[in-house]
């Protein structure tokens, strides 16, 4: 991260002052509360009206608990998707990043604003069912100038970009299937780059639920059943892309506590397929005797 250069002076204690009268070096002046020493840009006043649309900042420019934990989060976040950007602005004029499941877009907002703005080059699509949330990010867009920012009011299955290609696509808490819809989108746009966060699920508890095989007893008692149809619902994500030919890396977002759910699965694509990963996807599902819907994408 670039230090801020642009701190107010921190005020002096009387001990301070008399270090500094004797010639000694000053302490060093970084205030931890001052969200310009976390920004990760030169010039970090220059996005704080985006900061505060987005109630990273609150409404005159400080952080309060909820604001500090999003900022955390989506720097943290950034910071894992810096080197993939990066690569994709190398390889590519003009790479495209599709956020499906964007709510308030809030996540493309500051990849644009820290990547793709000072790179000029580089569009951000963001996908949200939800109008109202699409509408209110066609006015931030227009505001702060991100010309190379657009938004399709869409359910994420009904999804298509112009052109049929996204070089990367993110879908960070997309609610239960919504983040297998992400894959599906990932897939048919055929992404170099996939993150997610997977949000609460379950279809696969549901699945599981009465399901009589040898491992029965990790899924007895319905609250195990959820964390375990939670987990495995990720597990089979995972092997998907695998097999789709994906190096996935499966990481901590931030600290537990931040947010709950906590599971960032990046996904890289080296090859066409993998048979590996499909057979042990196959012997999984095999040993589960559960089929989630998103297995539909094994068939194509
Ligand atoms: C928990 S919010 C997360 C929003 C944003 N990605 C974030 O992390 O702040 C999930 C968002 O996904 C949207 N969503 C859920 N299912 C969707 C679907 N199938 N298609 C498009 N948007 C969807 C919801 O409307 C909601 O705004």
């Amino acid at each position: 991260m670039t230090p801020n250069t642009s701190q107010p002076a921190p005020h002096k204690t009387g001990n301070q002052k008399t270090a500094k009268a004797q010639g000694a070096k000053s302490p060093a002046t970084k205030d931890p509360n001052d969200w310009r020493t976390m920004w990760p840009s030169r010039t970090p006043e220059k996005s704080a009206p985006l900061l505060k649309a987005l109630h990273i900042l609150t409404r005159d420019g400080a952080l309060n608990a909820d604001s500090r934990r999003k900022l955390t989060q989506v720097l943290h976040l950034t910071q894992l998707l810096r080197p993939a950007l990066e690569t994709l602005l190398k390889d590519d004029g003009n790479p495209v990043l599709a956020d499906v499941g964007a709510g308030k877009s809030y996540l493309g907002f500051i990849l644009y604003d820290l990547i793709f703005g000072p790179a000029g080059r580089g569009s951000v699509v963001g996908i949200e069912a939800r109008d109202k949330l699409v509408e209110a990010s066609r006015e931030l867009a227009a505001q702060s100038g991100f010309d190379r920012m657009s938004f399709i009011a869409s359910p994420i299955a009904e999804a298509t970009l112009d052109g049929g290609r996204a070089d990367m696509v993110t879908a960070l808490h997309a609610c239960d299937t919504a983040t297998d819809d992400a894959i599906r989108f990932a897939l048919r746009h055929e992404a170099k780059v996939i993150a997610l966060v997977p949000c609460c699920q379950a279809e696969v508890a549901r699945l599981l639920d009465g399901q009589h095989g040898p491992m029965r007893q990790l899924w007895r008692h319905p609250i195990q059943r959820r964390e375990f149809g939670a987990h495995v619902t990720n597990v089979i994500r995972g092997l998907v892309l695998e097999a789709h030919g994906y190096k996935i890396r499966v990481t901590e977002l931030t600290g537990l506590e931040h947010s709950m759910k906590n599971e960032l699965i990046l996904a890289e694509r080296h090859q066409r397929s993998n048979a590996q990963a499909r057979g042990e996807l196959n012997r999984l599902i095999d040993q589960l005797g559960v089929k989630p819907a998103l297995l539909d994408v094994m068939a194509e």
